[in-house]
């Protein structure tokens, strides 16, 4: 059975989830034997594998199971016109502010105390504006035609794609297109994990309507954005909605919603609903054709935005949890099945015994790795080690295969949650975890 559950502490979180992420092979620093960088992640096995499930989990909510959106993948290197049109030459600017003694720099609007050096107490210089950009140079010429950007949204690789979108499916309003795929800022501070990063991926809709119904679909799409965050397991009750003033708002848009979470750092942006007016349509000279009404117009954009790795913090916060039964701790990750990034273990007692091997792999491993693709084999350390090791991956499931198994062909299997374990006879193993992760 499972231990008495022990109540989240805020102040150690961070630094648990960071450990885990490490230890279990989610996460880690970036560059890590050069002595890291900053703002950059790379991820291990069980990361990638999480971070899949999860946009997987979007894609067939948002793209396969509707008939009304269309799919891209824009390159990531696009023609500087891109991103002058959209405003982000002139205007993705951060303010930045730097310190005359020990010259680190600062985002000036996250400053406590706007004069005074929080490293040495050194005197601030002028705020200046910072664009956050990437920029790099395409070809061999080296002149200034030759400038581009590593993008920082993916919004706009669907608007410059458009008219194409458009010319090859006809599709009616309202539509939409979706992508998923990297974008790239220099943050000034970059800073709390996988939260503010120079290097990450987001998952973007932008969904074309006529300008007389942007509320109604404005509403539509926020409860959709709330079904999906639920679905992924968020713990809703650290959700919540902030309606961004017009001084915080993106220079595109006219109504921003954005999506906070109760992280342990503070609370934080999490994903952005965006009304983009037809800005950007508008910017890069592109209009629609609607046929039944015999009218060029130029469609009106509302932006739902999800940050992948944001997503995956959140995910592993709000699953994180630890009990406590006979003075030992367990920390486990309580993820949904649908994104966990295994979903059973299957482990023979012991690994000397060529018998229990031989089932276990033959009659329990190869045909539950054929039907669900997300099982792991596991027979490294004692049985007990073995479940604290699926459980701090999030695993649901754990089978065993003992003695019993080779005369009645029935397993253990173990929940995550509860502890609890189960005799189930191996032919019955596939509807079984079917039946729990449906
Ligand atoms: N196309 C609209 C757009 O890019 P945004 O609010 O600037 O809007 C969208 O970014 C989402 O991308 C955010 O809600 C957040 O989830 C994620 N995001 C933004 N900057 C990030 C960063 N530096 N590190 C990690 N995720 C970030």
């Amino acid at each position: 059975m499972s231990g008495k559950n022990i109540k989240k502490n805020n102040d150690d979180l961070m630094e648990k989830i960071v450990s885990l992420c490490k230890r279990r092979g989610f996460v880690f620093p970036g560059s890590e034997i050069y002595g890291g960088l900053g703002g950059a992640y790379d991820w291990g096995h069980f990361g990638v594998a999480l971070k899949n499930n999860i946009k997987q989990n979007w894609w067939k909510k948002f793209v396969e199971s509707r008939p009304d959106m269309y799919g891209v993948d824009a390159a990531i290197l696009m023609r500087q016109e891109v991103w002058q049109a959209s405003g982000h030459v002139a205007g993705f600017a951060d303010p930045m502010v730097e310190c005359e003694k020990c010259k680190k720099k600062f985002r000036a609007d996250q400053l406590e105390d706007k004069k005074k050096c929080a490293e040495c107490g050194g005197k601030l210089g002028t705020v200046v504006q910072f664009n956050m950009m990437f920029q790099t140079k395409v070809g061999a010429s080296g002149d200034s035609s030759a400038i581009s950007y590593l993008r920082p949204e993916t919004a706009q690789g669907m608007f410059v794609n458009f008219k194409n979108t458009v010319d090859a499916f006809h599709p009616k309003l309202p539509f939409g297109m979706a992508q998923i795929g990297k974008a790239f800022r220099n943050e000034i501070t970059p800073r709390d994990f996988l939260f503010r990063q120079r290097e990450f991926e987001q998952m973007e809709i932008e969904y074309f309507v006529r300008q007389e119904n942007w509320e109604e679909h404005f509403e539509y799409w926020k409860g959709e954005m709330l079904d999906w965050m639920e679905e992924v397991g968020l713990d809703m009750a650290k959700v919540h909605e902030l309606e961004v003033s017009k001084e915080d708002r993106a220079h595109y848009s006219s109504r921003t919603v954005d999506f906070e979470f109760d992280y342990p750092f503070g609370k934080k942006e999490l994903f952005g609903l965006a009304y983009r007016t037809n800005f950007d349509l508008k910017a890069h000279k592109l209009d629609y054709l609607d046929e039944e009404r015999s009218e060029k117009i130029i469609p009106h954009v509302i932006e739902p935005t999800f940050g992948v790795d944001r997503a995956v913090l959140a995910v592993l916060l709000s699953a994180y949890c630890e009990d406590e039964k006979d003075g030992e701790i367990r920390s486990f990750l309580k993820l949904k099945p649908n994104i966990a990034p295994v979903i059973c273990a299957v482990s023979p007692l012991l690994k000397n015994k060529p018998e229990l091997v031989e089932y276990a792999n033959t009659k329990v491993y190869a045909p539950l790795k054929t039907e669900f693709g997300r099982v792991a084999w596991d027979d490294n350390g004692n049985i007990g080690k073995r479940y604290r090791r699926q459980d701090e991956i999030g695993t649901p499931f754990c089978i065993v295969i003992d003695f019993d198994t080779l005369t009645d062909d029935s397993v253990t299997v173990r929940d995550r949650d509860t502890g609890k374990q189960e005799r189930i006879k191996v032919v019955d193993l596939k509807k079984y975890i079917k039946e729990k992760i449906s």
